[in-house]
């Protein structure tokens, strides 16, 4: 059996999800739906990322213990997942015993690689980053809306310029595939202009005692990204060489990750530099995603745009939010999202288009008594797509033949006609809505399933899929 280990980045969890941490969790869940249906072995990763120190941070504003806060909001994600539909199998937490054991492990296994430096560096708690000076205009994080503020101690250090040439080569020549190719162009560049070795420990007063604890030392702990990059092993049992660690990590060809852009820079360099320091196999494909705007600004707390997927899903239905994001967000740059645009495409493309398709025709196929055999299908060209994250070709292709069964039927007025002559046609567009069920698998997982039922067997008038709100 064919296998594919699929993950998503893990959030921090500083504050309730949003809908750019859907749409990250939408296209996994659509790629890992995909590969399910073409009968692949699937094991799909997302968690949560807890260990950094602006929880700390935020659990004294809101007067609860960092543990609690954590805890609570770690809830939340794991919530959306669910609240999504998506088929992940496992979920991890950084401050689990599995995951610290494991990363504690991974440390011990790159120690020929780092070294105790005293530095001073400047630094953006949003980020959790050091930058160089002049690194980002006047030391400014926009991204956070904060100014790097300078540090002085001393810390562990990994030898990342070591890697220099090896990590060039390794995305030169696709060893790890950096999809799409401009983010490969970025980060080829980013390596040519040198690397610096990076710093991968905080003291653990400056942490409040909060992080994982780097190994025989107290009074350091873990810099949060070079722990939270080891949750794609730690997630996987890795701690004691278990059975998911072998199967999916050691022995599966296929080991894919989905980040946004933003976070590229850390996936494509530190983490794989870790890696081969660490004498672990490499991921094979890396998508990179773009970002949500609201109404085409930045979302952000600052602004006070941050929308709720939540809110998305109780008022239209999971797959409405599925489609949205599959469908309207380009899968690897930047897109918009407004209510105004959410409400126009599902009184069009859902409910005019695909919802009174299937009404019209289950509404005359059962007067006519129409039967329709179940048959095995292969893999069609829109699931393919997904595999390849191309989902709003896939969705794209699904539509169109939507809009051409629809024009079909206004051609033919099957209502002007009666049962036997319209019989052959009524059958042939409800094995292609059937067919178009299966397309929809990956995308809208529950939509699929009506439609499937409602075209197979003795037909029945079908419940309406987007009734009018
Ligand atoms: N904790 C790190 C990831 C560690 S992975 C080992 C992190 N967390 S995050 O919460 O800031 O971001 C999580 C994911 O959400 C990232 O892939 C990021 O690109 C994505 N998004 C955050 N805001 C987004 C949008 N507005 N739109 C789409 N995705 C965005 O980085």
């Amino acid at each position: 059996m064919k296998k594919i280990y699929i993950t998503t980045s893990i959030p921090y969890v500083n504050g309730s999800p949003h809908l750019g941490h859907a749409l990250e969790l939408v296209q996994a869940d659509c790629m890992i739906r995909a590969f399910k249906t073409a009968s692949y072995d699937v094991y799909a990763l997302t968690g949560t990322d807890e260990n950094a120190q602006k929880n700390v941070v935020s659990a004294l504003e809101n007067g609860v213990t960092v543990s609690d806060f954590v805890t609570q909001n770690s809830l939340k994600f794991e919530n959306l997942k669910n609240a999504l539909n998506t088929s992940f199998n496992g979920f991890i937490r950084t401050t689990s015993q599995k995951h610290i054991l494991g990363a504690s492990k991974f440390f011990e296994l790159c120690r020929e690689d780092i070294y105790k430096k005293k530095y001073e560096g400047l630094y953006c708690l949003g980020c959790e980053a050091f930058y160089k000076d002049k690194e980002l205009p006047d030391n400014y994080c926009v991204n956070h809306n904060m100014p790097l503020t300078t540090i002085q101690e001393e810390n562990y250090f990994f030898k990342l310029s070591k890697y220099q040439y090896k990590l060039a080569e390794i995305i030169e020549k696709d060893t790890v595939k950096i999809f799409p190719e401009f983010r490969k162009t970025e980060i080829l560049n980013f390596i040519n202009k040198g690397l610096e070795d990076f710093s991968i420990s905080r003291p653990t007063e400056r942490m409040k005692n909060w992080g994982i604890e780097v190994p025989n030392d107290k009074s350091a702990r873990m810099y949060v990204w070079f722990d939270a990059l080891t949750n794609y092993l730690t997630g996987l049992d890795f701690y004691n060489d278990g059975k998911l660690y072998n199967s999916y990590w050691k022995n599966n060809p296929l080991r894919v990750h989905i980040v946004g852009k933003d976070i590229i820079k850390f996936h494509a360099i530190y983490w794989l530099a870790m890696l081969i320091s660490a004498k672990q196999l490499l991921p094979t494909h890396e998508y990179v995603h773009g970002f949500i705007t609201i109404d085409n600004q930045k979302m952000s707390k600052t602004l006070n745009n941050v929308i709720d997927p939540t809110t998305i899903i109780e008022k239209y239905g999971v797959d409405v939010l599925r489609y949205y994001l599959l469908s309207e967000i380009p899968a690897l740059t930047d897109g918009d999202f407004s209510f105004t645009r959410l409400k126009q495409i599902y009184d069009s493309d859902l409910s005019n288009e695909l919802g009174n398709l299937l009404m019209r025709l289950t509404t005359i196929a059962e007067k006519d008594f129409i039967n329709i055999a179940h048959f095995e299908k292969n893999i069609t060209p829109a699931i393919k797509l997904a595999q390849e994250y191309a989902f709003n070709e896939g969705i794209r292709s699904i539509w169109e033949e939507i809009k051409r069964i629809n024009k079909e039927i206004n051609d033919f007025a099957p209502w002007t006609k009666t049962a036997p002559e319209r019989k052959d046609k009524i059958i042939d567009w409800l094995n292609k809505l059937n067919y178009i069920g299966y397309s929809l698998t990956p995308y809208m997982p529950e939509t699929a399933e009506k439609i499937l039922a409602s075209t197979t067997g003795a037909i029945k008038k079908a419940q309406p899929l987007f009734p009018k709100i």
